[in-house]
C-alpha cells in the first residue's frame, strides 16, 4: 500500500506549480499534499519521518522561485481548516492559510486595526510570518510587531506554541525555519474606527499601485534593501530597467521587481538576479541579498 493512503486530505500527482506561485514559473510537484486538518498534518509528518521522506512546504507562493523543474513531494496547507479566523477582545487568531486581505477585513469588522500596511501584499499568514512581511513607508512596520503567539508543528509532529520573543523577527526574516510548519497565529491588534482603517488601506493600495509592477507575474521585491538604501534605486541607477534574460525582465516600473514576460524559467530569473548582484556590487559595493525564497 502506498504510504499516503492513510491521509484524509487532497493528494494530487504531477501538479503544475506555476498555478501555485505568483511568478508563474513552470515546475511540477510529483506528489502534492494538502492535509485535511491538524491531525492529518501530524499523521503526514509522522509517516514522512518514519520513511525519511524529504518535502518542501509552500504557502501561497508569492515569494517563491523554483529553479528545479520537479519537486518530488510538496506540502501545502490549503484546506479550509487552516483558513479559519476568530476574534476575542483585541486578539485575532487565524490559520496559516488565511489570506492577508481577509485577515485585514475580519479585523476591520471587529473594529480592530494595525495590519492595514499589509494591504495589497499577496499571500497568506504563514508565509508572511516566516519572512516577517512589512512595509518601509511611511515608516517601517512588520507583521512580527503584532504577534502574540504562533502555533507550529515540529519535525516530530509535536504541536508547540511560540511567543513573539522566540520567533527572532528581523527585517524580512525570522527564525521560523523549515524545521517547523506554522499552523496558526494570534495577533494583538488595536481598537480603531472603520473610517481610519479604510483610509489607511486605501493609502497603502494607492502607494503600491503607483510604484510597483502589479500587472505582471513577479515575486514582489526580489532583493532585500541594504540598510538605509533602496535596492530598487540602486538597480535603477545601474541602468538595468528593462534588461531581459530569456523570458524574465527587470520591470521598467520598479527596478527591484523581476517579471515573468510569459515563458520565464527559474534559471532565467536566477541569471538576472546574478547579473543585478554583479552590477550593483561593481557600481556601489553593496552585496544584495535575495528576498525571494529560492528552491534549488
Ligand atoms: N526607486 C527608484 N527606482 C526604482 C524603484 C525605486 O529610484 O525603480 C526609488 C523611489 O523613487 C524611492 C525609493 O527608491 O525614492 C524607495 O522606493 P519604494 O518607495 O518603491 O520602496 P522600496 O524601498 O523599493 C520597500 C519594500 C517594499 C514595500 C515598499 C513600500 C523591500 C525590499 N521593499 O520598497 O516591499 O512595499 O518599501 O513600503 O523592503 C516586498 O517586500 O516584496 C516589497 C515590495
Amino acid at each position: 500500500m502506498s504510504w499516503y493512503k492513510g491521509l484524509k486530505g487532497k493528494i494530487l500527482f504531477d501538479e503544475p506549480l506555476s498555478a501555485h506561485t505568483s511568478f508563474k514559473i513552470p515546475a511540477k510537484a510529483g506528489i502534492w499534499i494538502e492535509p485535511f486538518d491538524l491531525e492529518d498534518l501530524r499523521r503526514f509528518i509522522k509517516v514522512a519521518r518514519a520513511r525519511d521522506l524529504d518535502y518542501v512546504v509552500i504557502g501561497e507562493g508569492s515569494n517563491l522561485l523554483f529553479r528545479r523543474r520537479r519537486i518530488p513531494l510538496v506540502v501545502h496547507l490549503g484546506s479550509p481548516n487552516f483558513k479559519r479566523m476568530s476574534v476575542e477582545g483585541n486578539y485575532l487568531t487565524a490559520g496559516a492559510a488565511a489570506a492577508l486581505g481577509r485577515i485585514i477585513q475580519k479585523a476591520k469588522q471587529h473594529g480592530l486595526g494595525g495590519l492595514e500596511f499589509l494591504s495589497g501584499i499577496p499571500g497568506a499568514l504563514g508565509g508572511a510570518l516566516v519572512m516577517n512581511a512589512g512595509t518601509g513607508w511611511p515608516r517601517r512596520r512588520e507583521i512580527g510587531d503584532f504577534i502574540d503567539s504562533i502555533e507550529v508543528i515540529d519535525k516530530n509532529a509535536n504541536v508547540r506554541l511560540l511567543h513573539k520573543a522566540a520567533c527572532g523577527f528581523g527585517y524580512r526574516s525570522s527564525s521560523l525555519s523549515s524545521d517547523c510548519i506554522i499552523t496558526s497565529a494570534t495577533l494583538k491588534l488595536k481598537r480603531k474606527s472603520n473610517r481610519a482603517i479604510q483610509k489607511e488601506i486605501s493609502g497603502f493600495l494607492n502607494y503600491r499601485c503607483k510604484r510597483q509592477d502589479l500587472k505582471n507575474p513577479s515575486a514582489g521585491c526580489i532583493f532585500k534593501n541594504p540598510q538605509g538604501v533602496s535596492a530598487g534605486r540602486l538597480i535603477d541607477r545601474c541602468g538595468l530597467k528593462g534588461r531581459k534574460i530569456g523570458g524574465a525582465a527587470i520591470s521598467r516600473k520598479h527596478a527591484n521587481f523581476i517579471i515573468n514576460r510569459g515563458r520565464a524559467s527559474g534559471d532565467d530569473v536566477f541569471s538576472l538576479m546574478e547579473l543585478i548582484k554583479k552590477e550593483v556590487y561593481k557600481k556601489f559595493r553593496f552585496n544584495l541579498e535575495p528576498e525571494v525564497r529560492v528552491i534549488e
